[in-house]
């Protein structure tokens, strides 16, 4: 692959077992998912509503040339780490495991709450999982599929046992809701999966790539550099009068978005067809696909090319939208709520985002998708969720106390 990283390692090791790995050992573990869960804000637009909104648009032009029939948009007091709390929480829930238990947290997102600090370390403390480390990672609509990538490898070198890994944008916010060629595509979401070191396969191949050459296709411009221009022009070489940077047209989504739709089809395809290869497997021997949900069309070539039955491709783009980052994993939850992911079956995931990148997964699925949380597990959950908010509160607390002794006590940086 010209620029990509590609999955050679696993490939070599689909057809081989761990021992054969190396005298190291380097292959300790696979990295099974054992949990899932999905969160979508309540509020509910339909393509009409970019009618009565004034656009020069129609229902039936956005569901036949996207797919889309409705999306959800977040409320006022809602952000992207309220979302991927949501999800987390129930990802964790059914893989029955303990916040303290998760070594890292992976966030891909390309709206988070802030700048910084991350939207996986916000995450971290709301759920109270303190021995976990903590990072956010974007490569927009692309970023769910590449922290997978990144979490399987922490989990395969060993270097973690449980990685959660939360896809979660809301988009919503950067859309020039005057822009019909943009704002009927996305909605907002978040979907989460723990990663488990195994024995059994497992994630078997994974491959991502870049091409920063077609930057420009799809962008929201703000940013450090982009803050000095808007700055300088908006303001004639001033800052705002409380010295923050001009807000400016930088903030919202723009898109070339037949060049971005001819290159993501041909991208999906080759990216799905690297690691159904790379895992050992014939395209045949595939169960479900599920690709990035942008547009239906997108996602019918990519099958065609890749010579998957459109049966075999799960799709939920009516409901959502294009979800950005949360695509892949709300689709993988709802794709097993309604029975199409069982034990044994093979899994391929690929996705596509603004950079450009792309990124492509294959797994075996090997837990049972029917077991049940036990009764008090979900009384102890609240009990546990509580216990985090304690934390979280007590320990801010803290950090304003020291803050004040340090303010009225100390006289040294030193603390002397
Ligand atoms: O996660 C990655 C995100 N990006 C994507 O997934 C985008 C990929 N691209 C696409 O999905 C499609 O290119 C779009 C849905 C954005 C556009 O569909 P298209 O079939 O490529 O249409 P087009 O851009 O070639 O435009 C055809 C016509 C144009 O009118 P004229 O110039 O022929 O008069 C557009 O202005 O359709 C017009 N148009 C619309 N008409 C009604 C564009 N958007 C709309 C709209 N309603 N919402």
């Amino acid at each position: 692959m010209k620029n990509g990283v590609d999955a050679e390692q696993q490939s070599t090791r689909a057809g081989t077992t761990n021992e054969t790995a190396s005298p190291a050992r380097r292959w300790q573990k696979y990295a099974q998912i054992s949990g899932w869960g999905m969160y979508v804000p309540h509020q509910v637009v339909p393509n009409e509503r970019f009618v009565e909104l004034g656009l020069d648009t129609s229902n039936e032009w956005i569901a036949t040339r996207t797919g889309i029939e409705r999306r959800r948009v977040v409320g006022d007091h809602e952000a992207t780490s309220d979302m991927a709390v949501r999800a987390a929480k129930d990802a964790l829930r059914v893989a029955d495991m303990h916040p303290n238990e998760l070594d890292l947290i992976l966030i891909a997102t390309c709206t988070p709450d802030h700048i910084m600090p991350s939207t996986a370390a916000l995450v971290q403390d709301r759920l109270g999982a303190k021995n976990a480390g903590a990072m956010d990672l974007n490569a927009a609509c692309a970023g769910f599929v590449y922290a997978l990538s990144t979490g399987v490898s922490y989990i395969e070198s060993g270097r973690a046992k449980n990685v959660l890994v939360v896809g979660a944008d809301e988009l919503s916010t950067h859309l020039d809701w005057k822009d019909r060629s943009t704002c009927v595509l996305f909605g907002d979401g978040a979907g989460a999966v723990v990663l488990h070191a195994s024995d059994e396969p497992g994630v078997m191949a994974t491959t991502m790539g870049s091409d920063g050459s077609g930057a420009g296709l799809l962008t929201i411009k703000a940013g450090s550099r982009n803050r000095q221009h808007g700055a300088r022009h908006k303001n004639n070489g001033k800052n705002g009068t409380n010295g923050a940077p001009a807000m400016s047209d930088d903030y919202y989504l723009r898109m070339n978005g037949p060049q971005v739709f001819r290159w993501a089809t041909q991208m999906m395809a080759r990216a799905a067809e690297k690691v159904i290869t790379s895992s050992g497997l014939t395209v045949g021997q595939v169960d479900l696909f599920i690709p990035h949900q942008a547009n239906a069309r997108i996602l019918e070539t990519t099958a065609r090319r890749l010579g998957v039955p459109i049966e075999k491709v799960f799709s939920n783009l009516k409901d959502y939208g294009n979800t950005s980052a949360a695509s892949i994993p709300i689709a993988l939850c709802e794709a097993i709520q309604s029975g199409r992911v069982k034990a044994g079956d093979n899994l391929v995931l690929a996705s596509f985002g603004a950079g450009l990148t792309w990124a492509a997964l294959a797994m075996r699925w090997g837990v049972a998708v029917d077991m049940q949380v036990s009764r008090w597990k979900p009384l102890g959950r609240g009990v546990e969720e509580r216990v985090a908010a304690v934390r979280s509160v007590s320990r801010r607390l803290g950090w304003r106390v020291r803050g004040e002794i340090d303010k009225r006590f100390r006289k040294d940086d030193d603390g002397k």
